[in-house]
């Protein structure tokens, strides 16, 4: 695993997108693993900044989202505001979970069918949860899970509360599986303020546990983390 460590914020957002800007620009076909959150936001205004002046076509890409809460479209409008409707991505070739969706089991098996006839996915972005969960993979999910449906933590849920002014917040989603994430040809694992320094501990401390799901990524040969300060301030207290 590759660290990099930068300042704050707005550096990780640039370097993010950055680094997924030369691949739109360089790539025939790309198939790109997005995530949604707080975290990406910065990298999604950078690239919707570059794309816009580069008037850099997004036709030749392919999206797949990590997840989605059951019975809500929270993140397929995430992804709509920060992203989709500032290039010029095809509608059909962007993929988020159905939430909605009648039989969420069935879904899910579709949504790695689409993922296996995609080709795979060339670089996924992820963030990292308080927890240590990507995706929507909890503590205690098996390192080889497909996507399936999660019933999240508390901690999950505190953590995106502020998201659910308004309505509910569900108490399930639809995540791809660590096994699924894991496939990424490359990873590039995103990690913003103190809040999440100690999943980025555990993160190195190199062993393998399914109670920190990051820590699956230990053994992937291509993943780059990206932290700030904050996010790294108990590696820096170690070594
Ligand atoms: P956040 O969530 O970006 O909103 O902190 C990250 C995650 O839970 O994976």
């Amino acid at each position: 695993m590759k660290l990099i460590t930068v300042s704050d914020e707005e550096e990780l957002s640039r370097i993010a997108a950055d680094i997924l800007f030369t691949k739109v620009k360089s790539a025939k076909r790309l198939v790109l693993g997005l995530a949604t959150g707080k975290t990406p936001q910065g990298m999604y205004r950078y690239l919707s900044k570059y794309s816009k002046e580069c008037k850099q076509t997004f036709q030749h890409i392919h999206t797949v989202n990590l997840d989605e809460y059951v019975g809500s479209t929270t993140y397929h409008a995430y992804m709509e505001e920060h992203l989709f409707r500032h290039i010029d991505i095809p509608r059909d070739q962007i993929h988020i979970p159905d939430g909605e969706a009648a039989s969420l089991i069935e879904e899910c098996s579709k949504y790695e069918q689409m993922i296996k006839e995609l080709g795979g996915i060339d670089l996924q972005v992820l963030g990292i949860g308080e927890n240590g969960h990507i995706g929507f993979n909890e503590p205690g999910t098996s390192f080889d899970a497909r996507t399936h449906v999660v019933q999240l933590t508390d901690s999950t849920l505190k953590a995106n509360a502020k998201y659910f002014v308004d309505s509910e917040q569900p108490k399930q989603a639809i995540t791809m599986g660590i096994g699924t994430i894991l496939e990424s040809k490359e990873i590039l694992l995103l990690a913003i303020g103190e809040r999440k320094a100690n999943a980025v501990k555990e993160l190195f401390k190199g062993s393998l546990s399914e109670d920190i799901p990051a820590t699956a990524l230990i053994n992937h040969p291509n993943v780059t983390v990206l932290a700030d300060k904050g996010a790294r301030k108990l590696l820096d207290k170690e070594s």
